[in-house]
């Protein structure tokens, strides 16, 4: 299969890599990057050799599987590319599909393309997947962060929340999936993963904390349906690459393309 990457970045780097050294079945054909120098760097450390596409565009035209790891501006051409050609889409900026549910519902129905969503920095979409078949009761999310990795969000600054003044385990946001998105912008792939995956934006509870004893981001997820009950708890390592994202999100991204070529598959 002919894979297409966008995006050479941290989650991009870790998804080359990977597809080069391990798994065989995949070929990196395209890698496209809107800065072509982070492409060609990219190239050059791989042993089987993609070429540095031009646009997003061609990577969709000329491979089977687009793999989306660049900004979630983008999520919309690709979603609509992908749709129209009928090719296969794997998307990391899955807070851009947001603004875009009516076309993903549509790819949906039509069923000419398969979008693929891992699961990131967060862990038990597996089991929400599963408890989902039958009725939740409810699904909440609390993030703890270090207060500094909460700075210039836009609710600490239209409340003027000193993050500097804060000494202990502090509750400082609380509401539904929507009003966190708006409120702490950086929480987006975390909220959209686990709305879509679960109940919808509204019903989606979210607190979130800054606690100052911390220095890994903390996401602890509760669901509460007919199945029973269930807690995840992850603490993420950031990336060494770029440390707004999490080392999972990139291993998440490795392991759900190595599901898709396996012809054995553990807990999908
Ligand atoms: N699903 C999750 O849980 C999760 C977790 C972390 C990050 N992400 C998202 O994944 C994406 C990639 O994350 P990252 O840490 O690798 O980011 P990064 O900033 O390290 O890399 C992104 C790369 O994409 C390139 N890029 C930006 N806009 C582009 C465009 N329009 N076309 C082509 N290339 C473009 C940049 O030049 C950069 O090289 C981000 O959108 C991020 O929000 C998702």
């Amino acid at each position: 299969m002919k894979a297409g990457l966008i995006g050479c970045g941290a989650i991009g780097r870790e998804i080359a890599y990977a597809i080069d050294s391990q798994i065989p079945q995949l070929e990196l054909f395209l890698v496209y990057d809107v800065e072509k120098k982070k492409a060609n760097e990219l190239v050059n450390k791989l042993k089987r050799k993609p070429r540095v596409g031009s646009d997003i565009q061609q990577v969709v035209t000329e491979t089977d599987l687009t793999i989306e790891a660049a900004s979630p501006k983008i999520v919309g051409e690709l979603l609509t590319l992908a749709e129209k050609q009928g090719k296969d889409l794997m998307i990391m900026s899955i807070g851009g599909v947001l603004n875009h549910l009516e076309l993903l519902n549509r790819i949906k129905k039509e069923g000419k393309c398969k979008i693929f969503f891992p699961s990131g920095a967060i862990a038990g979409v597996d089991g929400l997947n599963a408890a989902r078949e039958k009725n939740i009761q409810s699904i909440s999310i609390t993030t703890s962060k270090p207060p500094r990795a909460l700075l210039n969000a836009p609710y600490i600054i239209q409340n003027k929340i000193e993050l500097e003044n804060i000494k202990k385990p502090t509750l400082i946001f609380e509401g539904n999936c929507e009003e966190a998105i708006k409120a702490f912008p950086r929480n987006i792939n975390v909220s959209a993963t686990l709305s879509l995956a679960g109940v919808g934006m509204k019903k989606t509870k979210v607190k979130i904390i800054a606690d100052p004893n911390i220095t890994k981001n903390e996401h602890k997820i509760e669901v509460k349906g007919e199945f029973g009950e269930m807690e995840v708890v992850v603490r993420n390592v950031p990336s060494s690459i770029n440390p707004k994202t999490s080392y999972l999100a990139a291993l998440s991204a490795v392991a759900t393309l190595r599901k898709m070529v396996s012809p054995v598959k553990i807990g999908t």
